[in-house]
């Protein structure tokens, strides 16, 4: 199989740390759809081609675990759903699913509009501001309220404070070596001292409520009360691994997606006028809220299109359990499965002018040609996002009650730097001017 030649000693670990986009970029146009890599002392393949892909998440997903990029989550997120596998894994996503499912989601639609609200209050001042620190806090409160309710308000703030000290830990270009976790070096001891916090605070939430058998509508209510076929709920441990997953799966990435719909849209005032217009004629005076949450299809294909351009979730990965086979090429047992979002939505075999944002690209007829593999922003098969309606919703109204309200346009023309960790950052803020639509 071809791949770039790297060092014999690193591979090409540090090809890849200097630039990931970049490097995996160039490997896929050079080396074509299945290519060999070494990176952090592990075989990999670098995946192209769209039925491979769909062969590996979907069709043949029985024949692959996560990968160890992955499975380095553990400390942090236990077995959750994200991490876990196998029969465990089958029994803990058919607990969680119904909670997930498009009636259970809709319930929160108002929580989604209502911190929006607040957070457009605050914007009347007409200054510029941080979009990224702005929907990082948004979609920090929202998944709070409904996971936890309003009422662990404080509570959710020190698991959030907590879980930025994780998230920075796993930013750092070292959290690809495997021994980091066992090094007493002080980001490792700082982790060690978030991960308890987050558990006194979870552990309390839970004691509390199965001991007021209270339900508040959230998340964790549903948690609490799911059963398997023998009527056996989750364990303590289940739920904490459960809710860390879904507190740390569900607010990084919607920000994400939100911030980059946001920035799109104000460098393309056309798509903002359009979103605009569509929001005012299926809405009118209505907040985003009553009664049926409203059908945006405009809004929905602006964020469809935000996530090809920049897939929160950039790459994801399997471990192949046995030989198998890329396009003629041999992959042996073990080798890492590489799938980068990245480099297949902007892939222009599978989408003309692919650096061009045109939310109209999918209309409907994109989407009946277009291969299943080729855009995979949740991911596909048996372990697809199990949030992906819940994001989808929580993007679509945000989008709408901010674009109905305010005309956003970038505060300088500084071009996007992008860090790819776990998910695809902004590099510092991205600033955003707002002006009240009426006003302009
Ligand atoms: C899985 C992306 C929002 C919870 C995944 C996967 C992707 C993804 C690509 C599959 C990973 C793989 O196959 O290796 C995204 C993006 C989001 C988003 C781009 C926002 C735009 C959410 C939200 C939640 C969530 C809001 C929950 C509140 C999960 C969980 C899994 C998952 C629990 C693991 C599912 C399993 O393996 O059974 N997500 N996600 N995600 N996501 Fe999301």
């Amino acid at each position: 199989t071809p791949g770039p030649r790297g060092s014999p000693l690193v591979g090409n670990t540090l090809q890849y740390m200097r630039d990931p986009l970049g490097f995996l970029a160039g490997v896929a146009h050079e080396h074509g759809d299945v290519a060999r890599l070494r990176l952090a002392g592990l075989d990999c393949c670098l995946l192209g081609h769209p039925d491979d892909i769909e062969a590996v998440l979907r069709r043949r997903h029985q024949d692959y675990k996560k990968d160890r990029l992955t499975q380095r989550l553990v400390p942090l997120v236990g077995y959750g759903l994200l991490t876990s596998e196998g029969d465990f894994w089958r029994r803990q996503r058919k607990l969680v699913q119904p909670a997930f499912s498009h009636r259970q989601v809709e319930r929160y639609a108002g929580v989604m509009v209502g911190h929006t609200e607040r957070m457009l209050t605050a914007w009347e001042d007409g200054r510029g501001r941080d979009i990224h620190a702005e929907m990082s806090t948004l979609a920090l409160a929202i998944v709070a309220e409904t996971l936890f309710a309003a009422d662990v308000e404080g509570e959710a703030k020190a698991v959030s404070e907590a879980l930025d000290v994780l998230t920075t830990y796993f930013m750092s270009p070292l959290s690809i070596f495997p021994l980091r976790g066992y090094l007493p070096l002080p980001s490792t001891v700082r982790f060690r001292r978030a991960v308890r916090r987050v558990d006194e605070v979870l552990y309390g939430i839970i004691e509390r409520r199965r001991r007021s058998g209270h339900d508040s509508g959230d998340l964790l209510g549903r948690l609490l009360a799911a059963q398997d076929d023998e009527g056996v709920g989750m364990t303590d441990r289940q739920l904490r691994d459960e809710a860390v997953t879904l507190f740390l799966a569900g607010h990084e990435t919607t920000a994400l997606a939100l911030t980059y719909a946001l920035v799109l849209l104000a460098g393309h005032p056309d798509a903002q006028e359009r979103l605009a217009a569509e929001v005012d004629e299926v809405l009118g005076d209505r907040p985003a809220t009553t009664g049926d949450v409203p059908e945006l299809r405009y809004t929905g294909w602006v964020v469809r299109e935000a996530m090809r351009l920049y897939p929160p979730a950039w790459m994801i990965g399997r471990e192949a359990l046995a030989d198998c086979e890329f396009g003629g090429h041999h992959v042996a047992a073990g080798t890492q499965l590489l799938m980068a979002q990245w480099v297949v939505h902007r892939d222009p075999r599978w989408f003309d002018e692919p650096e061009d944002f045109r939310p109209e690209r999918w209309d409907g007829e994109l989407e009946r040609r277009l291969s299943r593999g080729a855009y995979f922003p949740f991911g596909d098969g048996p372990r697809i996002c199990i949030g992906q309606h819940f994001a989808m919703l929580e993007a679509v109204l945000v989008l709408a009650t901010v674009v109905r309200r305010y005309r956003l346009s970038p505060a300088s023309d500084e071009p996007l730097t992008l860090i790819p960790s776990v998910t695809l950052r902004p590099r510092g803020g991205v600033r955003l001017v707002a002006h009240e639509r009426r006003a302009a």
